[in-house]
């Protein structure tokens, strides 16, 4: 009997702060090269699927270049930020391993890390054969990955985030045993009065080689891979991190 998926809600908690202040470095570094590796193969119009779509600013920015968006996320509240942000954009909380949105894209990407937070590779098998089960025949896919490298820079380190009506405080730790990061967050913010929020994120770091057998399992082809320092992201969000270009 196939696994009964739990959908992955750990960004609720984090959804209006991500909105505000999260992923503009990324966005201004990554937009380029999803442009350059994806993008410019595609006609005008052609339907692209945003998977982790989050907060949706990605999705938007793509759209206004000229392509039939739609977005998903196992975040309501993600979903619900983007519906504010893309409005144009068809959206729906959906978690990657077990989507089905009954149509065909011509091309599809999963950008930030997002599948970093898929937690094993039967997993990561099963969000590949969702994603390809939406791709017209040979239509690319593109997605990142954190390498372990970045784990021990970023995801050892305990910062802060202070507003006048808000207050974030996130501790990270990267276990290189079980290859799990946690970002544990505490948020107080000032509705009438403070409140308390505690929450967790994880990010597992997988094996490349083998992310790359499980995309060829899920009946990819042509798998390339791209460093992003040397696909052309010079600033910190290109540090150890791999694009991954498939064909479905
Ligand atoms: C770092 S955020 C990136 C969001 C967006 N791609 C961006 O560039 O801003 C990771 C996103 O992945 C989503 N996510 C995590 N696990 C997921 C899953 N199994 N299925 C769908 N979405 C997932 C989270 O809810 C979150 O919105």
């Amino acid at each position: 009997m196939a696994k009964r998926i739990t959908p992955n809600s750990e960004y609720d908690p984090f959804a209006r702060i991500y909105n505000r202040h999260w992923g503009v470095a990324y966005r201004t570094e990554a937009f380029p090269i999803v442009q350059r590796l994806l993008l410019s193969r595609l006609k005008e119009g052609s339907a692209v699927l945003d998977v982790c779509c989050g907060t949706g600013q990605f999705t938007e920015q793509v759209r206004q270049q000229g392509f039939e968006m739609a977005g998903i996320d196992s975040s309501s509240e993600m979903i619900a930020f983007a519906r504010q942000n893309a409005p144009e954009v068809n959206l729906a909380v959906a978690d990657a391993r077990s989507f089905a949105l009954g149509r065909k894209f011509a091309a599809a990407y999963s950008v930030f890390e997002s599948l970093n937070h898929v937690p094993d590779l039967e997993g990561l098998h099963l969000a590949f054969r969702c994603v390809r089960k939406h791709l017209k025949r040979g239509a690319p896919f593109l997605f990142d990955l954190n390498r372990e490298e970045a784990f021990i820079l970023y995801w050892n380190t305990i910062d802060a985030l202070v507003e006048d009506e808000s207050v974030l405080v996130l501790r990270m730790d990267y276990d290189d045993q079980t290859r799990v990061g946690e970002c544990r967050m505490t948020a107080f913010e000032k509705d009438r009065n403070w409140v308390r929020k505690d929450f967790t994120i994880r990010q597992t770091c997988h094996d490349h080689d083998e992310v790359e057998g499980t995309l060829r399992d899920a009946g990819f082809n042509d798998v390339t891979r791209y460093d992003a320092r040397d696909a052309g992201m010079a600033g910190d969000a290109g540090y150890a991190r791999t694009f991954f270009l498939a064909t479905g």
